[in-house]
């Protein structure tokens, strides 16, 4: 069994760790621009007023604001099918409130989008990847207070109007089951804590569950409602949900270790997805919320909107795997804005992220056997320190390695019946991490001159996994 007929191979990013520009041709501020650089070793900060001198990556990112033509060139040598990017909310309606749409903004996504089409690369938008305007965070704590969802809907709705008929796939918001942990909720949900009195959060931030699941109920009716929205102004779109799938393990037969990982499973891969996919909150949230004495306001007619706007497919962004035990000789490891105990039959990246591409055949099939809905991996990469052959191209066969591995099981997967129709690997060209705001942290097949002393000209150069993976798009994943 082989990858289907127009399977959509890819690569993705989001705008803020790409774009640059961040306030040129009237765009506004977003949470990722008052965040600082930062290393696996010092954490990123959140600064509400910005520091002279400090540097905050967003703002230049890798300029693709200023290369998306030389890139997306770059994308259709690789031969890409899809390439999925997200439209950085503060171009459109730079701080979330005003009631008209910013023009220059609006037409750089025409630009964007019309340069993949001519090369038949279609277009994956994600709407909302940790991008929420940072007025909206200020005035209103982000998706903590119930108004953000019309300002979520307004410039949901100019950017379907103005883009239907040029883009099919659609993604509401990025990694939203971020929102359950407190380490990724703050960020990926805008609430930040007082902005006028703290001169900066520390990256993870301060958390109140109850805000921040109050906010997530908001985040799931916002995104109903796009998907109902949507589907009304173009009954061809497809919406789908996106979650972070770390496939989680008990760490022994213990019974009492399969019961606190099926309760991780439940909160961190299922809740979140269960709701946008299933369209209605799932039973075992009911005891979790009352023994966390998390009262969430639901309003009348939000199951309703819950129950119709649920999504036409499944998307994840997959990474890595970890395990839960209730046993004291545990191992903590980093993850993807969250932590974990450690697989010992796992080796992991310089980051400390353990590498399981078996976990992706496994949670693959765990996806589609409760959704029976069309999947998307719409992330996954191995970020790593690359460094120059001398001669001068980076031979990264370590990266080579993870992606074929992980494709080799995805390709399980296919074989298992899983419906999988598309893979975008991330950041396929290097780009800023999210976690830790530096840029030695490089996922690309394109090689980026630019460097977190601040130094490098941008320009671009083709990794030698570059060469692979057209290979492997050529030959709809046989040649691995
Ligand atoms: C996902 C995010 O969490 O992982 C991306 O959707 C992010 O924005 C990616 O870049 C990899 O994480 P990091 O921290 O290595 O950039």
């Amino acid at each position: 069994m082989s990858f289907p007929k127009g399977f959509l191979w890819g690569g993705a990013t989001a705008a803020n760790q790409l774009e640059g520009a961040w306030n040129e041709d009237g765009k506004g501020v977003s949470i990722s621009d008052i965040s600082t650089g930062g290393s696996a070793k010092q954490s990123k900060r959140f600064t509400p007023v910005f520091e002279e001198g400090t540097y905050y990556p967003s703002h230049v990112a890798i300029d693709h604001y200023h290369r998306y033509k030389e890139d997306i060139k770059l994308f259709a040598e690789m031969g890409f099918k899809v390439y999925r990017f997200s439209i950085n909310w503060t171009r459109i309606y730079p701080t979330g409130f005003e009631d008209e749409p910013n023009e220059k903004g609006l037409a750089f996504y025409d630009d964007l989008i019309d340069e993949c089409n001519k090369y038949n690369i279609e277009p994956l938008i994600t709407l909302c990847h940790y991008e929420i305007p940072f007025e909206i965070v200020k005035k209103y704590k982000g998706f903590a207070s119930r108004e953000t969802i019309d300002l979520f809907m307004k410039y949901a709705t100019t950017v379907f109007e103005r883009y239907k008929g040029k883009v099919k796939y659609w993604l509401t918001f990025n990694e939203i089951n971020n929102g359950t942990n407190p380490v990724g909720g703050p960020l990926a949900l805008g609430v930040l804590g007082d902005t006028e009195n703290a001169s900066e959060f520390i990256h993870p931030v301060n958390d109140d569950p109850e805000v921040r699941f109050q906010a997530l109920h908001h985040t799931f009716v916002a995104s109903a409602l796009a998907v109902i929205i949507g589907h009304q102004i173009d009954p061809n779109f497809k919406i789908g949900c996106m979650q972070i799938m770390a496939t989680s393990y008990a760490l022994t037969p213990d019974p009492k270790d399969q019961i606190l990982n099926q309760q991780h499973n439940h909160i961190m891969n299922w809740f979140c997805s269960d709701v946008q996919c299933r369209g209605a909150y799932p039973r075992y949230m009911n005891r979790y919320f009352k023994e966390h004495n998390i009262n969430i306001k639901m309003l009348p007619g939000d199951t309703e909107i819950l129950r119709d706007g649920h999504v036409d497919f499944y998307t994840c962004s997959y990474y890595m795997s970890f395990c839960q035990t209730t046993h004291d000789n545990r191992e903590e490891v980093a993850g993807n804005m969250m932590g974990g105990t450690a697989n010992p039959y796992l080796k992991a990246s310089d980051w400390g992220w353990q590498i399981d591409p078996i976990g992706l055949r496994y949670a693959l099939n765990e996806i589609y056997d409760r959704y029976q809905m069309p999947i998307m991996v719409v992330e996954n990469g191995l970020g790593a320190y690359d460094e120059k052959g001398e001669d001068g191209m980076v031979h990264d066969t370590y990266r080579i390695d993870y992606l074929r591995q992980h494709i080799e099981q995805m390709k399980e997967a296919v074989e298992d019946g899983v419906d999988l129709i598309g893979y975008t690997s991330w950041g396929c060209i290097d780009l800023v991490s999210a976690s830790t705001g530096e840029y030695a942290k490089r996922y690309g097949y394109i090689y980026v001159n630019k460097f977190d002393d601040g130094s490098g000209d941008f320009s671009r150069e083709r990794k030698e996994s570059f060469y692979w993976y057209k290979k492997v798009i050529e030959t709809n994943g046989e040649d691995l």
